[in-house]
């Protein structure tokens, strides 16, 4: 059984009512318990955590290490086009994550096309809303199996 960290940052608390075009129009507790059922139904752990700040972000990515996560999900929201914080925080720990965006990034404004993460990430999973976590956690599933 692995243990599993899905971490999201700021305004990610707002799903469901933030720009649904670009976001879905679930809210990020309905996007977690769909979540937390596939990952039971695979026998791991997941645990969740959302943060505005920067620095409750690192904290969470330094606590990660302390508990023995296996795996992070992550999507950084607005922080994964400036954060050296958080991507020191990643290289610290060393703990594989999938980065995560519910927006095709790559098709929205061009700083949006800058991520301080990507090249150090398993890989990205970006423009399908909230299926994106899924998605993500699909991968480490299939990671976990002899
Ligand atoms: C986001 C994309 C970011 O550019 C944005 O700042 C977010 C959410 C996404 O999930 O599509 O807050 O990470």
């Amino acid at each position: 059984m692995a243990s599993i960290l899905v971490l999201n940052g700021p305004n990610l608390n707002l799903l469901g009512s933030r720009e649904p075009d670009q976001y879905g129009h679930r809210s990020l507790n309905e996007i977690m318990e769909e979540l937390d059922r596939f990952a039971g139904s695979c026998g791991h752990e997941l645990r969740h955590v959302q943060n505005n700040s920067e620095g409750g972000l690192v904290e969470a990515i330094q606590k990660a290490a302390n508990d023995g996560v296996d795996y992070i999900i992550f999507n950084p929201a607005a922080y994964t086009h400036t954060s050296i914080a958080l991507r020191d925080a990643l290289l610290a720990v060393d703990i594989p994550f999938v980065e995560v965006h519910l927006s095709a990034v790559a098709a929205r404004e061009p700083f949006r096309h800058v991520s301080y993460f990507s090249d150090i990430a398993l890989g990205v999973i970006s423009g399908f809303h909230g299926e994106g976590y899924m998605l993500a956690l699909q991968v480490i599933v299939n990671q976990e199996e002899p």
